[in-house]
């Protein structure tokens, strides 16, 4: 007999997982990031202040700005989250830290996102920051949309910026618009996707609403829009264009081997429909993901997801944190118990947050793709999966080997416990991580930027009461290691006893002190694999 409630269940599931699109949007500092979430949350009606980037700046600082020491240095080191509608569709946007010495904070985040849009300034091209964060994209085939951004100013050929990111970034691109001009000579944007074309209004760096329709660049209805010059250029640009690029492979853009590209000046709210209609039609829905046991499509009727970001003590008066879990299959809904698989325990989640706009909401339930918070009293660290029973972990939220390293020196002996209270929960919040030596346990805390340091100290000090230093230790890089013989892995540990350390799930490390020395040791132990993230 059909069950036809579980048949109208799946169904409602199918809608709302066909309505979410969830992304992150990713960039070198400065590249313009805050600016064009301010734009697309414009368009999107979440917002309703046209032009005010300072201002919504401001109100977007004091917003992430949980952290006293965030607030002291102006730098937003939250990954919000914000959603809204959009034709029919809930998008999610997953904002990340700008500032490079976050970055493990931004790898992170990619881990919940479906698709990611870079962003990158014309004037500068491809910068630090975006190759590394594209490594990250890679590793997992996220699908990958670029918007140039700044064409307001005098920025770099297109076609030289194209080659750029083909060539640094690793990826074939394909551009879906095109710019008519760029900085004094901005004329608009010509869309290749839809045909049509959006105007600019140079004088006033202002949006022309109406967008004009057109049958391709011959059409003579161009000509009473742009100046001849600019025009004969368009349809040069557009000529090799057709020529060099084949016609846009939605799969190849689905599978990560393929980015489209989109120009427009976020400051002057210009390129982004474009941008945003493309990225509503072609971005992924959820996709299924995997655990230790077996891929969960997002369709599976039991509820999981999995933590992969954790902010602390937004009210210092309370030590409250909020876990951010991201839903990975069926319906999540407040006031049930869920399966906390590291703790094989159940918890009732009684309080569960959404993120819109602006605003945080409470919400009775959630879907694949959304972003909740949940309150957490210290059960859930990142990496955690929370489901309806089954044992399996989700895989993919793994550390990276950090770039920096400095050992910790306690500077009040009575207050030991603190401390170690202290670092365990701020490095279950990803802040840094922590390794302790095998021989003498001493503790070495890796972080990827130097800034971390000292909101460790200030987050022991104020939260904890525990008062440390940190001192300089010769360190280059930590690797997790195994072998397939396991005689040779405890060979080796007792071989390098001193160089060895675990980290915080007890994994082994090898801490290598130099690049060189590293290589001669990786060449003498040819059958210990060195792994520079800890999932492998
Ligand atoms: P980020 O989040 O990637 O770090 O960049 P953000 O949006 O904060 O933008 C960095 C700077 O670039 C800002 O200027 C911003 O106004 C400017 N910007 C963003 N988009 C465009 C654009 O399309 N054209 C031009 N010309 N500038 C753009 P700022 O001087 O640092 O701040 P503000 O005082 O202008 O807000």
């Amino acid at each position: 007999m059909v069950n036809f409630a579980v048949q109208f269940n799946s169904m409602a599931l199918a809608e709302e997982i066909k309505k979410r699109k969830t992304f992150g949007i990713i960039a070198h500092p400065d590249a313009g990031k805050t600016t064009l979430t301010e734009k697309l949350l414009l368009f999107g009606g979440a917002i309703q202040t046209a032009g005010a980037v300072k201002s919504n700046k401001i109100n977007m600082a004091t917003r992430s700005d949980w952290m006293e020491i965030e607030k002291q240095r102006g730098i937003s080191v939250a990954t919000s989250v914000m959603g809204f509608d959009y034709k029919n569709l809930k998008i999610n946007i997953l904002d990340t830290p700008g500032h490079e010495d976050f970055a493990e904070d931004t790898y992170r985040t990619l881990t919940a996102v479906d698709s990611v849009i870079m962003v990158i300034d014309c004037v500068k091209g491809v910068e630090k920051q975006t190759e590394k964060l594209m490594e990250v994209c890679r590793m997992r085939n996220t699908p990958v949309l670029c918007f140039i951004n700044k064409l307001d100013r005098e920025g770099r050929d297109p076609f030289e910026l194209l080659d750029e990111i083909e060539e640094k970034l690793k990826i074939r691109v394909q551009p879906l618009t095109w710019p008519i001009g760029m900085g004094k000579t901005l004329r608009g944007v010509y869309n290749l996707y839809e045909k049509n074309i959006n105007l600019f209004e140079p004088s006033k760096n202002k949006r022309i609403d109406e967008v004009v329709q057109i049958q391709g660049v011959h059409d003579p209805a161009l000509e009473q829009y742009l100046p001849k010059s600019a025009l004969n250029q368009l349809k040069e640009d557009i000529e090799l264009i057709d020529g060099v690029y084949d016609p846009f492979d939605e799969q190849a853009y689905l599978n990560g081997s393929l980015a489209p590209v989109f120009f427009g000046s976020a400051v002057s709210n210009f390129g982004i429909r474009e941008l945003l209609d493309c990225f509503t039609q072609i971005a992924p829905n959820p996709k299924p993901r995997e655990t230790e046991l077996r891929m969960v499509p997002p369709m599976d009727p039991q509820f999981s997801g999995f933590i992969f970001k954790i902010h602390a003590n937004m009210d210092p008066r309370h030590r409250n944190r909020i876990a951010f879990i991201r839903i990975c299959s069926g319906q999540f809904k407040r006031g049930a118990t869920y399966y906390h698989v590291r703790h094989d325990k159940k918890y009732r989640f009684s309080n569960a947050t959404a993120f819109m706009a602006q605003q945080k909401e409470t919400i009775d339930d959630a879907f694949p793709g959304d972003i909740i918070g949940l309150y957490d009293t210290g059960n859930l660290k990142i990496g955690d999966t929370l489901n309806e029973g089954e044992k399996g972990l989700f895989k993919g939220i793994p550390n990276f080997s950090p770039e920096l390293f400095k050992e910790v020196i306690n500077l009040d002996a009575m207050k030991s416990k603190q401390l170690e209270k202290g670092l365990m929960q701020l490095m279950d919040e990803g802040v840094a991580q922590l390794f302790t030596y095998e021989m003498g346990a001493r503790k070495v805390v890796g972080t990827v930027g130097a800034l971390q340091f000292e909101v460790l100290q200030h987050r022991l000090l104020h939260e904890y009461n525990a008062k440390v230093n940190f001192s300089p230790i010769n360190i280059f890089k930590a690797c997790w290691i195994n072998a397939t013989d396991k005689s040779k892995l405890s060979a080796f540990v007792k071989d390098k006893y001193r160089h060895i350390a675990r980290d915080k799930e007890g994994k082994l490390v090898f801490m290598a002190e130099s690049r060189s020395w590293m290589q001669m040791v990786k060449d003498n132990f040819p059958d210990i694999q060195f792994h520079s993230i800890s999932e492998f």
